[in-house]
């Protein structure tokens, strides 16, 4: 019986989106010996678009269905919008969150060794929290369908469905039940990040994840409105587990987050539905320094880490999961031992440079534990 193979579909997308996916590729073949991985590349993005009208071609969505997984770079161009002013680029993640219905934008925030904390005097281990942002609904469900009256009045509607908080909220709680609990106390927490106080909305979503705490006994929830939400996360992100959050402040408190451990450059996501999973950092295109060998691929590498840990668990293939620990280990070890640092975290280190060092402690790991080369 051959063993199982995983078709990989990636679009690299815009700015230095290619050059960080690309060594994500790399990496990920290091990690994985030549056979596991099967990956397929596809267009996609803002600067697909200027050429052909697609932000997203039909026969990229049609690959990204049938793949196991997703590994996107960026996407976004700033010169490059609808007639409406919005960006034309962010359609790609848009177009693919909403189609392959991916509602759990999973974000981890978590301090490596290493990397020094903005925040004064945290350690490698004391923050490391995920937050998890609804993916398909909130604020970001009027994409394209707001209103704009004679130049003079627009408007965006913020949509919570009972459908869309169950199915997060009960993601978050499980993802807390695999963790070990907040670094401050152990605590298996689940901290609702709303503005329930003011928003019937958002005391809807609230309420709802209150029904569904019902089922999880085991883990503790909390509550955060989300301005007071963005003063924790300064003063005390050891206290957080897992955080659940609507798809607009999601978005803004998983920056904040990324900056407190050391910036979007660390930054990886995993946007994931009941059959689809899209990995990529939470970073944007960088166009300033795009093609210049100057991008830290960390964060997609992390995304890639992500990925493998998580097609592992589905499909029960150790073979992944171990991988998925390799990748992140060397990158502990790379930061740790500072065998490169890469720019956003004050070193001189590139694209190129960050990625070989990677790629060197898997190769030092593979040649110590004798791990054949196909990673059976
Ligand atoms: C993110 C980005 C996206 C968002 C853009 C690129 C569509 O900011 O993934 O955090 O707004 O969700
Ligand atoms: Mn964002």
């Amino acid at each position: 019986m051959p063993l199982k193979q995983y078709e990989i579909a990636t679009i690299d997308g815009d700015g230095i989106g290619p050059e960080v996916c690309q060594a994500t590729v790399a990496v990920l073949r290091e990690a994985c010996g030549a056979d596991l991985l099967n990956f397929s590349h596809h267009d996609g993005g803002a600067d697909h678009y200027a050429r052909t009208g697609h932000v997203l071609p039909p026969d990229t969505f049609a690959a990204c269905k049938t793949a196991h997984a997703i590994l996107h770079g960026a996407a976004g161009m700033p010169g490059i919008t609808y007639a409406d002013g919005t960006e034309v680029g962010n359609d790609l993640h848009l177009q693919l969150r909403f189609k392959l219905d991916l509602y759990a934008n999973v974000r981890p925030v978590r301090l490596w060794k290493g990397v020094r904390s903005p925040l004064r005097d945290w350690q490698a281990g004391q923050i490391d929290y995920v937050i998890v942002r609804e993916n398909t609904e909130g604020l970001y469900a009027s994409r394209g369908g707001g209103i704009n009256l004679r130049g003079e009045v627009c408007t965006d509607t913020l949509v919570v469905t009972r459908k869309g908080v169950e199915r997060v909220a009960r993601f978050s709680f499980e993802l807390s039940r695999k963790r070990q609990g907040a670094p401050r106390d152990g605590k298996r927490r689940m901290t609702v990040c709303d503005k329930a106080n003011i928003l019937r909305s958002y005391a809807f979503f609230r309420a709802v994840c209150d029904e569904v705490a019902q089922e999880y006994g085991d883990v503790e929830i909390d509550y955060a409105y989300v301005d007071a939400m963005t003063v924790h996360l300064v003063k005390r992100p050891d206290y957080y587990d897992v955080i659940v959050a609507e798809n607009m402040f999601g978005d803004i408190i998983s920056d904040l987050g990324a900056a407190t451990i050391g910036g979007m450059g660390l930054s990886p996501s995993a946007e994931l539905g009941d059959h689809h999973g899209l990995f990529q950092g939470a970073h944007g295109s960088a166009p300033d320094i795009a093609g210049q060998d100057l991008a830290s691929p960390l964060a997609t590498i992390l995304s890639g880490a992500l990925m493998l840990r998580w097609l592992g668990d589905r499909h029960d293939d150790t073979r992944l999961v171990s991988a998925a620990d390799r990748v992140e280990q060397a990158v502990e070890q790379v930061l740790a031992e500072g065998d490169a640092v890469p720019r956003d975290l004050g070193g001189q280190a590139g694209c190129r440079a960050m990625t070989a060092a990677v790629i060197r402690r898997l190769a030092t790991e593979r040649q110590d534990t004798g791990i054949a080369e196909t990673a059976t």
